[in-house]
Parts: C-alpha cells; structure tokens; sequence
C-alpha cells in the first residue's frame, strides 16, 4: 500500500479546507461555534475503519471513542467520561457500538497469542472466548469462529454499557439513547447490524431515580 507522507497529509487538509470553504464560506467558522452530535461511536482503533469514511457522516455528527477491540470497559476512565459527556451533555441520541471482522485484537484473544498490555486489555475476549467456546469450535472455519466472536464482543459491550451508572440514571430519567450494536465486515466493507436487544436492560422499577432519592 501506498501510504501519505507527512508533507502529503498537511498539502491534503489545505486542499480540502479549500474545497470546503468553495462550497461554504462559512463551514469552519460554523463548525467552531460548539458541537451537537446525534451520535457516540464507540470502535476499534484499528486504522482501517474510520467510521465517518464508512458512513458518510460529517464532522459534528459522531462523538468518537476508540480503543483495541472497542471494549466497553467499566474501569476506564477514559471510557467512562466519554460517555458521561455525551450523554449528559451533549444528548446523544444514539450510542453505537461498531465491532469489526479481521480485528487483530479479537484474533490475539482467540489464539491467546497478546503479550504485554494488549494481552491484560483483550483479556475479558478470552474470557469470553472460553465460556462461548462449544458454540464457536463448532464453526466450520477459523475465519467463521472469528467472526463470531468479533460478534459476541460486541453484544457484550452492549450489555456492559447498561452496567454504567450513566446509563442507568439516564434510562431512570428516561432520557437513555438508543444503543446499536454493529459489525462492519472489512471484507465487503458492510456493516452489519446485529439487532442487539436491549429491551432487558430497559427498565429498573426498583430503583428509583437518583433526584427522588435526593429528596427523601
Ligand atoms: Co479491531
């Protein structure tokens, strides 16, 4: 592959603020009064799925955090004001969480194959390798096992995002976003939507909100 070079990448951005600023005058200096995006991504750092390219979606629209193998991670800080932010600030109205096909970090858990930090960060895809594993050793070929598993880390990073305690003030306010969980598939360039159900992690009558709880 031919890559840019430092030079080429800086001589691109002026190019197209050129082509930007052809079309609107204004684009920068609106794009510099605040942000209002619809949407929190949450992805592989992985460099060849810039989510934006693949959806056509434009600046302002995606609240963006990436990590090895989008984990949903309770522990991280990182992470977790991220989503504080864009829920309770910035009101997203959707959380997406995009997993991909041929990702290295779902590959290093499934061979067991990560050293050093990589290895402790992927380490919950392990664990998930090995409790899901008689579903997965059945797949016909090392390529399906993968996949399928690049599938079930997503859904369970659907399901750890209602473990936040972001999420679930925001479900009891009843101002949650509506999660999504995707893969998009290298290979064709599709994403796919697993039609994650979130319907169980909807509703906590139990638990009353945190304002009533102020209260008392
Ligand atoms: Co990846």
């Amino acid at each position: 592959m031919n890559y840019c070079s430092i030079a080429d990448i800086l001589h691109n951005n002026q190019a197209w603020v050129a082509q930007q600023q052809q079309v609107d005058p204004n684009y920068f200096e609106k794009l510099s009064t605040g942000q209002k995006p619809p949407y929190l991504y949450i992805g592989c750092s992985d460099s060849r799925l810039p989510l934006t390219r693949f959806t056509q979606t434009e600046p302002g629209e995606m609240f963006v955090h990436r990590n090895i193998a989008n984990q949903v991670c309770l522990t991280d800080i990182n992470f977790l004001s991220v989503l504080e932010y864009a829920i309770v600030h910035l009101h997203v109205q959707h959380v997406i969480v995009c997993g991909h096909y041929y990702c290295g970090g779902i590959q290093a858990a499934f061979e067991g194959t990560a050293t050093g930090l990589v290895d402790t960060w992927v380490n919950p895809i392990r664990e998930l390798y090995l409790q899901k594993k008689e579903e997965i050793d059945k797949l016909p070929s090392r390529q399906a096992k993968l996949n399928r598993l690049a599938e079930l880390n997503v859904e369970v990073q659907v399901k750890n995002l209602y473990q936040t305690s972001i999420m679930r003030n925001a479900l009891r306010e009843e101002c949650a976003p509506q999660v999504h969980g995707w893969v998009l598939d290298l290979y064709s360039g599709l994403i796919k939507d697993l039609k994650v159900s979130t319907e169980g992690w909807y509703f906590y009558p139990s638990c009353p909100a945190p304002h009533t709880l102020l209260l008392k």
